[in-house]
């Protein structure tokens, strides 16, 4: 048999064995497992909560009271605990936890257990200081350096809240989600390095501070050692404080439905929503899944390239990793300083076995033939990949699995959501076949179900329709910090109050298996960042002379999106070049550059339907050059043929 009728891409659907070697070897081999796992649910569940340490078990698994959910129900647990004092009982004190690798080359740092421990110790102490105790807020707005997860671990030992606000975010960004927590403590840098160039965080908090006026006290790491703006009375330095305090503080003994932390993400309203994940519940499932998907093995080195700004940072760099005692990789640079091998270099001299990206990196590196540079580089340590954050079309698929993978590793596709906090479906690398473009099944212990809202019906497997999540699961969002009736409208409400509404589009087949095809909601997804069109819109309209504004998604060759506007303009602006120009950069002051808009097109009016919503799928079909579709339900259907119209000539 030829290795492609082996590999089944003669039978309609590609398909890819799990290597050999991989595959005798895998964490779970057992392909009933997802049979076993739905016969008792709770039993499966509660058998991974059995391999963390609790100072007391749980009275009931779960206490499913829809929408609300509680896992371990009494149970008394502390992620820093588990993340270090117990790996270090099981004999991990001299194992290297954290393995920084900063922008510059030769910037390099590790941390073994019992150090990681002694730092997050400080800190803890540090913060206890300024009165942060069980409960308190704490923004943390740093860059890719071993104090984020310090600062994060710190927060988790103590029972506080941290919410970590991504460093390319811009003041007002900080503001919003500083005010949100009302956070009296605030931790930062001098100044964030990556790629060679410089953010001032510290610059860019002064103003944030302008208008968040929770925060007492911030601490200052010195990243570049840079002379920043200073408030003697609210500012401090990290090292300063940190060489003051005692490395020993114990780690409270939280309650599993105890808040962890709140990240912020994009909603299809301008408010960003604040996701709170409670401690029980998501460190077991993150245990799990890194166990099973991840396959982690002790002498695993497990490098996740996102930033910690965002979910996949938080719990698949920070958390799962230490949670099962491994060694995690965290860069601070980018793919491409000083050189576009960066990556492979990494790799090759630290003995990566694991790499965890996205699908945007690896189109990237695609489009720029990084197939020649891995040439030079022995990547021969690596065995599992996986892919994270947007649907991995099956081109990139294969160029990851022939020329990163060399043919050799498993690859991972791994679907979920920041409100999922952990992995929900991905292949098992050791059991089932891999699918280019397809996650294939749930996680056993999790049902996937589908619906077609239109109909308001469920759908049967083989089907195409809309994403929902039947049963609640262990790492669940709880609720939207502070606000359970926006929680309940956003997730329960679209279906009813028991049936999860994950707003992506998704296909699956007899046998069960999923394709999910993409966000069906006004949310883009711009190289694995979440952004909201309607925050973007906020932005533009915000410009002098913009009377009205919509943003869409059009398709990029790397970036999978990236966001177009359309605007209509007041009365007495003329439209040119520049103003488009001024337009754009305001959006990247507003809301980041990641949101900067490709194009903006002036147009007459925008296509409404008779309740003033913009039907933004007919923007899409003009920016992406297709033909109109059915306009019958727009107020005035002869408006976009003018928009279709006005949109090419400044194509032009
Ligand atoms: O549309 C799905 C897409 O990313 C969305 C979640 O974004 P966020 O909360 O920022 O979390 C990203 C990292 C977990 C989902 O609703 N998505 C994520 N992973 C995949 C994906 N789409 C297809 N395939 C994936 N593997």
């Amino acid at each position: 048999m030829s290795e492609e009728e082996q590999n089944g891409q003669g039978s309609g659907v590609e398909t890819y064995n799990p290597p050999e070697d991989f595959a005798k070897n895998a964490n779970i081999q057992d392909p009933e497992i997802w049979q076993k796992a739905n016969e008792d649910r709770e039993g499966f569940w509660e058998s991974w909560a059995e391999e963390l340490h609790w100072f007391q078990k749980w009275d009931q698994v779960c206490n499913w009271d829809p929408p609300f959910v509680q896992w371990f129900v009494g149970g008394k647990t502390n992620p820093a605990y588990n993340c270090l004092d117990y790996q270090i009982e099981q004999g991990r004190g001299d194992k290297t936890a954290l393995l920084w690798i900063g922008d510059e080359e030769g910037d390099r740092q590790t941390y073994t257990y019992n150090e990681l421990l002694a730092e997050v110790n400080k800190c803890a102490n540090m913060l206890k200081s300024f009165g942060i105790e069980k409960g308190s807020t704490v923004s943390i707005y740093l860059p890719m350096i071993p104090e984020l997860p310090i600062a994060m671990l710190a927060c988790s030992r103590i029972g506080a809240i941290h919410s970590v606000v991504f460093s390319a975010f811009q003041p007002a960004q900080l503001a919003e989600r500083i005010n949100d927590v009302e956070a009296p403590v605030l931790i930062t840098a001098d100044e964030s390095p990556r790629g060679g160039k410089k953010t001032p965080l510290k610059e860019y908090s002064e103003a944030a501070l302008e208008d968040a006026p929770s925060v007492q006290n911030v601490i200052v790491v010195r990243r570049t050692g840079e002379d920043v703006p200073w408030d003697d009375d609210r500012d401090h330095y990290w090292d300063e404080l940190m060489d003051q305090q005692s490395d020993e503080c114990p780690a409270e003994e939280l309650d599993a439905e105890d808040p962890w932390f709140v990240l912020y993400s994009s909603g299809s309203t301008g408010k960003p929503k604040g996701i709170q994940h409670n401690v029980g519940g998501l460190q077991v499932q993150l245990k799990a899944t890194f166990m099973w998907v991840c396959d982690h093995k002790e002498d695993d080195i497990w490098w996740c390239t996102a930033d910690i700004g965002w979910i996949t940072g938080h719990s698949y760099l920070v958390y799962a990793p230490l949670l099962c005692g491994g060694t995690t990789l965290q860069f601070e640079g980018t793919p491409t300083y000083p050189d576009n091998d960066r990556w492979f270099q990494i790799i090759e001299n630290e003995g990566v076995t694991g790499l965890y990206a996205a699908p945007t990196a690896i189109r990237a590196f695609q489009q720029a033939g990084a197939d020649e540079t891995i040439r030079d580089h022995d990547l021969s340590s690596l065995r599992i990949l996986g892919s994270v954050g947007e649907p991995i079309n099956p081109d990139a698929w294969r160029w990851y699995y022939e020329n990163i993978g060399q043919e050799r590793c498993a690859i991972v596709d791994t679907w979920w959501q920041t409100e999922t906090g952990a992995i929900m479906s991905s292949n098992l690398p050791g059991i089932n076949e891999m699918v280019p473009g397809s996650t294939t099944y749930p996680f056993p212990g999790i049902e996937f179900g589908l619906y077609d809202s239109e109909e308001q019906q469920f759908l049967e497997c083989p089907a195409s329709g809309e994403l929902i999540i039947p049963k609640p699961w262990p790492s669940q969002l709880r609720t939207l910090w502070q606000d359970p009736d926006r929680y309940k409208d956003e997730y329960f409400s679209d279906v009813d109050e028991q049936t999860y509404y994950v707003e992506d589009g998704a296909t699956c087949d007899e046998t069960g298996a999923y394709t999910i095809t993409g966000r069906i909601d006004d949310v883009l997804n711009v190289s694995g960042h979440r952004l909201s069109t309607v925050e973007i819109e906020n932005a533009l309209q915000g410009t002098e002379g913009v009377a009205e504004a919509a943003v869409i998604g059009r398709s990029h060759d790397t970036k999978g999106e990236e966001p177009v506007g359309f605007v209509i303009i007041q009365e007495g602006y003329e439209w040119s070049e520049d103003m488009e120009q001024d337009l754009i950069d305001h959006v990247a002051e507003e809301a980041g550059s990641i949101s900067k808009p490709a194009r903006v097109f002036a147009v007459d009016d925008l296509p409404k339907t008779n309740s003033g919503k913009i039907m933004r799928r007919i923007l899409e079909n003009i920016s992406e050059g297709e033909e109109l579709g059915d306009t019958s339900t727009l107020a005035d259907p002869s408006i976009a043929e003018t928009i279709q119209e006005q949109t090419q000539q400044q194509m032009q």
